[in-house]
């Protein structure tokens, strides 16, 4: 898609955020696998703007160091308020764009598209974004009179009569870059919080006799987080909508209010999945593959045929190619299952390479980290793995060969072979018996 040379957009990012009550800025928080911002992100990318630019909070740079190339960054110099925050964000637009501005708050990630395109769509000086919520408290109460919108006023700001009203501003908006740097200029910080807020432009604008209007926005889409109890709900409404898609989309899921998705979990045909399956970020998933109960997966790439769980664990880099098996108690990081093997039961699998039709068995650690570096695993085709067995990587066990159960491998296997290491039985004929008899006799 070719950008658009006339809008730039404008993410809002640097509040406090202090009703999280936490270390990480609000709009790192993460929303279905994906930070808040970056939800935000992406919905700007779709109106192609030739720039978005974030503005950030001048008490760290934990922000910038989550956008990195994604955008530009603005420090606001202090915590001022939306209008000093969309101030910031112009030291870093020529003075001589003449475009449009999209103006997103940051915390509300679930803006509609079709929101964002009849804002930018509209030729108003300022287009403000309206939403009618049962429950109004905190958002900006819009007074209209004969559809015109006359001002909005903030909750701590408004009259008695104001609070009732349930027209409230979506903090998403659309204005022409030359009249909004004019009346930014005009912003005062005389209200309950002592901050430049944005929306004070409305006003500005009408006495201006500018053209202000604005488009309505459905509750679910415009909710923005202020509060872990609304990250929460939130969370609710987006995997509502994502369980829905992929049972549209042909995924079995028994028990759907108990399986949580990332924004980006990708799920082929005919799969099934079992109660209490968590998906993290980044993880793929191809056809007719079975996820049983209770299993947790994140950045994992699983292929056709496969069966997972119960109880699995799928960490970064697993790759399950057609018809493994996982079974109960495995956990797979950074490692290739090649086709057809099998780890079926309480095992660990890091940092590994294991070929096809191979078989981890129960109680198998590839012990990979010394404490200070990783190393490899490297298992061929058709290797059988004996129960309980330790592989001390680095390692390569080579087609064909055996691991006796309870061996400890500290040693490359060469193919075919057999390698053992651990004890003989020692078998001593009525011992037991004789054992029972006499501590039966003392006691
Ligand atoms: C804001 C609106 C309110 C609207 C609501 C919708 C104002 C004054 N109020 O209120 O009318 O109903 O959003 O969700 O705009 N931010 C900065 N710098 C600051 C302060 C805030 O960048 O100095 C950013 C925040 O990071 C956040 C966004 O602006 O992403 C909104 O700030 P917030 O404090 O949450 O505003 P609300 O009280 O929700
Ligand atoms: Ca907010």
């Amino acid at each position: 898609m070719t950008s658009k040379d006339d809008l730039i957009c404008i993410i809002l990012a640097a509040g406090k955020g202090k009703r999280m009550q936490s270390d990480t800025p609000k709009v790192l928080h993460s929303l279905a696998g994906r930070a808040i911002l970056d939800h935000v992100l992406l919905k700007a990318s779709r109106m192609s703007p030739k720039e978005i630019i974030v503005v950030t909070s001048p008490e760290n740079d934990l922000i910038e160091a989550h956008v990195g190339e994604k955008a530009t960054c603005v420090k606001q110099p202090e915590q001022n308020g939306t209008g000093g925050a969309v101030q910031a964000a112009f030291t870093k637009i020529p003075d001589n764009f003449d475009g449009k501005i999209l103006i997103l708050n940051g915390d509300v990630p679930l803006v509609a598209e079709d929101t964002l395109q009849s804002l930018t769509q509209s030729n108003a000086d300022l287009t403000i974004t309206t939403v009618n919520f049962e429950d109004p408290q905190g958002y900006g109460r819009v007074v209209l009179e004969y559809k015109s919108v006359v001002k909005i006023v903030e909750d701590k700001d408004c009259s008695a009569e104001e609070k009732t009203i349930t027209t409230c501003n979506a903090g998403i908006y659309a204005g022409q870059a030359k009249s909004l740097k004019e009346n930014l200029g005009k912003l005062k910080p005389t209200n309950a919080q002592g901050e430049l807020y944005l929306t004070d432009l409305v006003e500005i604008s009408n006495s201006k006799g500018l053209k202000v209007s604005y488009v309505s926005a459905e509750p679910y889409s415009v909710q923005g987080v202020n509060t872990r109890t609304h990250l929460s709900a939130l969370e609710q409404t987006i995997q509502n909508r994502l369980r829905r898609m992929h049972l549209e989309n042909g995924v079995t899921i028994i028990d759907p209010n108990t399986v949580y998705f990332s924004m980006d979990t990708k799920i082929g045909f005919d799969c099934v999945l079992e109660p209490n399956v968590f998906f993290g970020p980044g993880v793929t998933i191809g056809d007719k593959v079975t996820i049983k109960a209770f299993s947790h997966l994140e950045g994992a790439n699983v292929h056709n045929n496969v069966v997972i769980g119960p109880f699995a664990r799928l960490r970064p880099g697993a790759v399950l190619e057609d018809k493994t098996k996982i079974g109960n108690f495995v956990e797979v990081k950074n490692a290739t299952i090649g086709k057809g093997s099998k780890a079926n039961h309480l095992a660990y699998v890091g940092d590994a390479e294991i070929g096809e039709g191979s078989n981890i068995s129960a109680g198998v650690i590839t012990a990979n980290y010394d404490g200070f570096k990783k190393s490899k695993t490297i298992i061929g085709d058709d290797v059988m793995v004996g129960t309980n067995s330790t592989l001390i990587a680095p390692l390569t066990i080579e087609d064909g060969a055996y691991i006796a159960a309870g061996s400890t491998i500290s040693g490359d296997v060469p193919q075919d072979a057999l390698a053992v290491s651990r004890n003989r039985s020692i078998i001593r004929d009525g011992w037991a018996k004789n054992f029972k008899e006499k501590n039966r006799k003392d006691s």
